[in-house]
Formats: structure tokens, sequence, C-alpha cells
């Protein structure tokens, strides 16, 4: 499973780089709001520092106009996404960037049905939105599994990218529904790799080496 960060900050992604761990990028209107930026500067930077997909979202509701800002955003560098949302008129915005071969993410998945649509739309990536869901009671990583089993029944190449996964039981729930991508911020990114029982051992070694007065260097 790809794992990308949900974010706008290049600050936050040139820190998370080096981890080798980073496989692209996410953003969306609200994280480029809360960056302060301008979009294209942000992107563009994004672009430069992650090899990977990066999503940038287009944000007008009408087909003709989010073809053009999907065309724009599209142009700032060769691993840009174009992200769409799950309406009638992002649909058809989909299908005109996939017959051109730009990679598109619909975004704003909450149903399996909505999924199917974006698979028919020629969606490089879908994003369903688990965090989302539970927050309206809903069961976010069932979706993922449904989704998982339409793709695969169906023979659809659409990527299934985990959206919305606010802890580390997200990530690893997402990892074993099948996903094959995962997005969330770096505070999760961070704590994937924490187990208190890691520390714990780590310490006791640490201890144990001490003690016989060897050094491997
Ligand atoms: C994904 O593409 C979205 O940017 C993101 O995962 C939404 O997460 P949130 O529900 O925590 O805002």
């Amino acid at each position: 499973m790809k794992l990308f960060l949900d974010t706008a900050d290049v600050a936050v992604i040139r820190d998370m780089v080096p981890t080798g761990m980073v496989d692209g990028v996410t953003t969306n209107p609200s994280l480029i709001a809360k960056s302060g930026r301008n979009i294209a500067e942000v992107i563009a930077e994004i672009c430069a520092l992650v090899e990977g997909p990066i999503s940038a979202e287009a944000v007008s509701l009408d087909f003709e106009t989010m073809v053009k800002e999907g065309d724009k955003l599209a142009a700032i560098a060769p691993n840009v996404v174009v992200k769409l949302p799950l309406t009638w008129d992002g649909l058809r915005a989909c299908r005109v960037f996939a017959d051109k071969g730009i990679k598109t993410n619909v975004t704003l998945c909450f149903s399996a049905a909505q999924a199917l649509l974006a698979a028919k739309a020629g969606a490089t990536f879908v994003s369903p939105f688990v965090g989302r869901l539970e927050d309206n009671g809903a069961d976010g990583i069932g979706l993922l599994e449904e989704i998982r089993v339409l793709y695969d029944v169906h023979g659809f190449d659409t990527q299934i990218l985990a959206a919305s996964l606010r802890n580390v039981n997200h990530v690893a729930a997402a990892a074993v529904a099948g996903s094959d991508a995962a997005t969330f911020g770096a505070d999760t990114f961070k704590a994937l790799v924490n187990h208190p029982l890691t520390d714990k051992g780590l310490d006791a070694f640490v201890a144990d080496w001490a003690k016989t007065g060897q050094s491997i260097l």
C-alpha cells in the first residue's frame, strides 16, 4: 500500500521525505487555505520534493471551469493528479482527463455506488473518506472492503486511496482491507512506527549491552 501525506505544508513534507516512506501527497482546498499560500506555487514546490502522485483539487463546481482548472493544475508538473469531486460534473471532467492521459483522484466518496461511478469515469484514484463516515456513525473501513470487492469482481483498475484516516488503526485497517494507497497527516505518519513494547525492548537491549563494555565499531 502506498503511503501519502495529506498536507499542503511544505515544511512538513520536507521533514518526512527522509523516511523514504512518502509515496505521494494529497491536498484539498481546505489544506491549501490553511497553508496561506498560492496553490500553483505550493503544488510546484511539493512536486519538486516528492516524485510520486501529488493531488491538486479543482475548486469550481461546473464541468467547463473544472476542466480549465484541471488543465492548469496538470500543467504545473508531470506528477500532478487532478482531484475532482464526486458529482456528475466532476465525473464528466474525470472522463476528459482520463481520455487525455492525465491522472485523476475522484474525491469525497462515501458509498460503493459512488466508487462504481468513479471507476466507470476512468479515475486513477478514488478517495473514500473513512474518518468523516465514522464521524457520522457509519462504517468507513467497511466501505473500503466493499469497494475492494466491487473493483476486483468487475476488473476495474481504479486505485482505492483510503482518505480521511485519523489514526494508526485506520491506516492498518485500510491496508488489511486491500487499499492501494492511504493518505493521512504527519502526526499519524510519525506514529506508525511506535509500539510500547518496541521502546521497552530497546531499553532492555541498550542496558544489557552497556554491561558488556563492548563496542561493535
Ligand atoms: C483526502 O484527500 C482529504 O484531503 C483528506 O483525507 C480529508 O481528511 P479529513 O476528513 O480529516 O479532513
